[in-house]
């Protein structure tokens, strides 16, 4: 189980007025917060960014299973993707944190939620690595970092994941991090010329709360 460090807040503010609208949860998605584990630091995404984002999307299969990308993505679909990731947040729909590796500063990755829906108490989570950096146990350390906000700070009471059917690493990463799968969407998106199918997967927070326990007593 990773130990998290200290969970503190950025002082970039995304949305001015969002201060202005009380939420019940704890967490009104005036800043992005930056999360520190024991190897990575989930900070905000910005401008900078951009030439090392492009450089994740374009290392060897990381497209393959992304449902949004039919080919590699050029600066303007990146400088739109900075956009969304900035509009979620002052939406209050989700945050997408750029991941660095301690003590470099440099976006090697990228995760968070989506789809928030406060009603609900549901998000749906992404994420996506530089190839020369998987299999080292880097997006199990982001996403649990990912679930602790979401349960904890957010109040969330499920999480979901869409995977491409074949996708054996996410499928991995997340029944390793406490998912389930729970069904099938047959042929629900098009991509690459066909129909694909999804695979849904799902945590719900008492779930989530016994394997942190059970972790805890290990
Ligand atoms: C999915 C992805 C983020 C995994 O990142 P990662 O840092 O390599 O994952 P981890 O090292 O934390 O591994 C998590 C688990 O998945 C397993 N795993 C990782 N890659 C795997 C693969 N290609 N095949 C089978 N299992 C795999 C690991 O072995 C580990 O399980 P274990 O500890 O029980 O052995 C990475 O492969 C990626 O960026 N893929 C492209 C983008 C993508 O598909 N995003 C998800 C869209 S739904």
């Amino acid at each position: 189980m990773v130990s998290f460090g200290a969970v503190y807040f950025a002082a970039r503010a995304f949305c001015p007025n969002a201060a202005a609208e009380a939420n019940l949860t704890t967490f009104d998605f005036t800043d992005v917060p930056t999360l520190d584990t024991e190897r990575l630091r989930l900070r905000p995404i910005s401008r900078a960014d951009h030439d090392d984002w492009l450089a994740v999307w374009h290392s060897a299969g990381v497209l393959d299973y992304l449902i949004d990308f039919d080919g590699a993505p050029q600066d303007e679909v990146v400088r739109e993707i900075i956009d969304w990731a900035e509009r979620i947040t002052c939406e209050k729909s989700g945050i997408r944190w750029a991941i660095a590796l301690k003590p470099a500063d440099r976006m090697i990755g990228s995760c968070g939620f989506h789809l928030y829906q406060r009603r609900h108490r549901r998000a749906e989570i992404g994420y996506e690595l530089h190839s020369d950096y998987w299999r080292r146990g880097i997006m199990t350390e982001a996403t649990q970092a990912v679930l602790q906000f979401c349960f904890d700070r957010l109040g969330v009471h499920r999480l979901e994941a869409d995977v491409v059917e074949g996708n054996a690493a996410s499928a991995a990463l997340l029944r390793k991090v406490g998912f389930t799968l729970e069904g099938v969407w047959r042929e629900r998106v098009f991509k690459r010329g066909a129909f694909q199918s999804l695979w849904q997967f799902g945590l719900l927070a008492p779930e989530y709360r016994a394997r942190q326990k059970a972790a805890d007593r290990a």
